[in-house]
């Protein structure tokens, strides 16, 4: 995947950018700026597990990328007086990385996986009993003289996230007590957790200012953390380092970010829907040609916004433009009579 600023993935090469992150991180519910009903039903079940002196019911985060599944587990972790230990489903093998995993954890421990959708058949079997009677069932040696054994694990608490819960296997979704779907943010929410950003890095920004950038921030924190330093380095450079409009509108110009948060991969996107199949309906596989992006990153990364905010459809042929989207890029609609050729 190219280098793009609305990227929602976290670059693990930059361990600045980590650093980062983890400093701007909020740690408790009280820091946690928006996902109210989440949040909620969370501190709910967080009361009651703690009132019972139980580990809490394992939790699956789905929803798209950057909008603070990571986040909200380390915050579950905090609230629960728990350890939690950071892990992927890609970086699980082998049924013995997931054993070794399993048996380091102590009572009470939480282990968050993420991409838990990307997790091997094997592994994934092996987690079932674990997550449902906290034992682990492993096989040792090979060939006639393999035997099974039953080991008994701490009550510990799974916490999933994936972008795509569609592509769990029903058996694993069906072993989680808590399934939370988070959402996009409120434009409001996002200048909050910018103005929340700026004041921990010592950042000078303007109401103005913090408010369009989050107009332009896909509705998603992780966005308008990476945004905000951005722009402070165009302010930095170009003015006294304070960010009030005049600056942030020219530094956005310089990242061709639009007025609605678009790229120009988003823009690509679009027109090439519009110019080249009349609007749609064209297929994902097409679009990923013409764009020379993987499906899975328009999937996981561009359609889910471009949608929130109706400028794309998914319909059963493929994917649609809306008027929206036309009015947007200043294109005219087709007639009805061009559309049907
Ligand atoms: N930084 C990133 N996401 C955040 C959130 N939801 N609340 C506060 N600060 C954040």
């Amino acid at each position: 995947m190219i280098d793009r600023i609305v990227n929602t993935g976290v670059d693990e090469q930059d361990i600045q950018e980590v650093e980062l992150e983890d400093s701007i991180r909020p740690r408790d519910f009280k820091s946690y700026i928006g996902q109210e009903r989440l949040k909620q039903n969370l501190e709910l079940a967080i009361q009651a597990a703690t009132k019972r002196e139980e580990p809490l019911d394992h939790v699956l985060l789905y929803g798209p990328p950057g909008l603070g599944k990571t986040t909200m587990a380390s915050v579950i972790a905090y609230e629960m007086g728990a350890q939690i230990r950071i892990t992927s489903g890609p970086a699980i093998e082998r049924a013995g990385d997931l054993a070794s995993l399993l048996t380091n954890l102590q009572d009470g421990d939480i282990l968050f996986i993420d991409e838990i959708h990307r997790l091997n058949r094997t592994v994934e079997e092996v987690l079932y009993s674990a997550m449902e009677d906290f034992k682990l069932d492993i096989m040792l040696g090979k060939g006639p003289s393999a035997r099974s054994m039953r080991l008994d694990l701490p009550k510990f608490t799974i916490i999933g996230a994936t972008t795509r819960a569609g592509s769990l296997a029903s058996p694993l979704r069906d072993r989680f007590g808590h399934i939370h779907r988070l959402e996009f943010y409120q434009p409001e929410e996002v200048q909050r957790i910018i103005e929340r950003t700026a004041n921990i890095l010592g950042v000078k920004i303007d109401d103005a200012a913090s408010g369009q950038l989050a107009t332009r921030a896909r509705l998603t924190p992780r966005i308008a953390n990476r945004l905000l330093k951005r722009v402070r380095d165009y302010a930095d450079v170009n003015g006294d380092g304070i960010i009030d409009t005049v600056i942030s509108t020219q530094a956005l110009q310089l990242l061709e970010i639009d007025e609605l948060g678009l790229d120009p991969i988003d823009r690509l996107l679009l027109l090439a829907i519009i110019e080249s199949y009349n609007g749609g309906p064209v297929g994902v596989e097409t679009l990923a040609a013409l764009t020379a992006e993987e499906r899975s990153t328009i999937e996981d990364f561009i359609e889910p916004y471009l949608m929130q905010i109706g400028l794309l459809e998914r319909t059963p042929r493929g994917r649609k433009v809306t008027h929206k989207a036309y009015k947007h890029l200043g294109k005219s609609m087709p007639n009805d009579s061009n559309s049907l050729l």
